[in-house]
């Protein structure tokens, strides 16, 4: 083979190496159907305050924010404590003793659906993939090694009931921090349709304005001007 043709092999095979991991990538995560529901994304948030919150920050998500997910006041109330309305969702563990016990500090949650390839199917596979090995040490399909206990308890769902609780909480859970990742989202929506709305309503206005002023400059005639030079 020239050196030419084989260098436009190798440089082929360069091109389609991004492919591969583009195919490759998402293999590895469940095909999973994030629940989008009120319902869901509210108990995604009570796992999350209750459970995950036990070792992880949701620093720029405040108790307020989750009035905006339909919880009653009582009810956020009931979850900040002693919290002011405005407060962020902190951790009860400082990051020096998540250090301390986990050999890393578990990292901040708001923005993690956006920082992870795949989002909140990321999050779902995560806490779906924890399995004990052969000797009884618990471990991660999706992150081998990782430092994070099975705290939705993947490694012990044994029976169908387990594993559907299991898969439907951090279904929720994931909702939620994907959710968390943009909370005002909807409100852009919205905003967004009425703008269209507007904007069409506004064109509409415009061309019967332009129609008012042209019958008055250029009045329909049957004789119509027969050269350039008329004007
Ligand atoms: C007992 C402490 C603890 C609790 C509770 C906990 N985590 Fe973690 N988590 C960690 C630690 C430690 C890490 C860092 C893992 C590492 O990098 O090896 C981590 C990392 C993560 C990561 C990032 C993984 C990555 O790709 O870097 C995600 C996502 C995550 N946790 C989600 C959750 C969710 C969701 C919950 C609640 C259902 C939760 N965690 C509860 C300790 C905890």
């Amino acid at each position: 083979m020239s050196t030419m043709r084989l260098s436009r092999y190798s440089l082929l095979f360069m091109l389609m190496l991004p492919c591969i991991g583009v195919w490759a990538e998402p293999a590895k995560l469940a095909d999973v159907i994030i629940p989008d529901s009120p319902e869901a994304l509210k108990r995604g948030a009570q796992t999350a305050v209750g459970t995950c919150m036990g070792c992880h920050d949701l620093k720029y998500i405040t108790y307020h924010d989750l009035l905006a997910l339909g919880f009653t006041k009582k009810e956020v109330d009931e979850m900040r404590g002693e919290h002011t309305l405005g407060t962020a969702l902190m951790s009860q563990t400082p990051p020096e003793a998540g250090l301390a016990a986990y050999g890393k500090i578990p990292p901040d949650l708001s923005l993690m659906a956006k920082a992870r390839e795949g989002g909140p199917r990321y999050i779902y596979t995560l806490l779906t993939s924890f399995y004990q090995d052969a000797v009884g040490n618990t471990n991660n399909r999706l992150f081998p090694g990782v430092k994070m206990p099975d705290i939705l308890g993947a490694g012990a769902a044994n029976d169908p009931a387990a594993q559907h609780e299991l898969q439907t909480k951090a279904a929720e859970v994931a909702a939620f921090l994907n959710w968390a990742a943009d909370p005002h989202a909807n409100e852009r929506h919205h905003i967004g349709y009425y703008a269209v709305g507007y904007l069409i309503v506004l064109t509409g206005l415009l061309y019967l304005l332009k129609r008012r002023i042209w019958r008055r400059i250029a009045p329909p005639s049957t004789s119509l001007p027969s050269s350039k030079s008329d004007f």
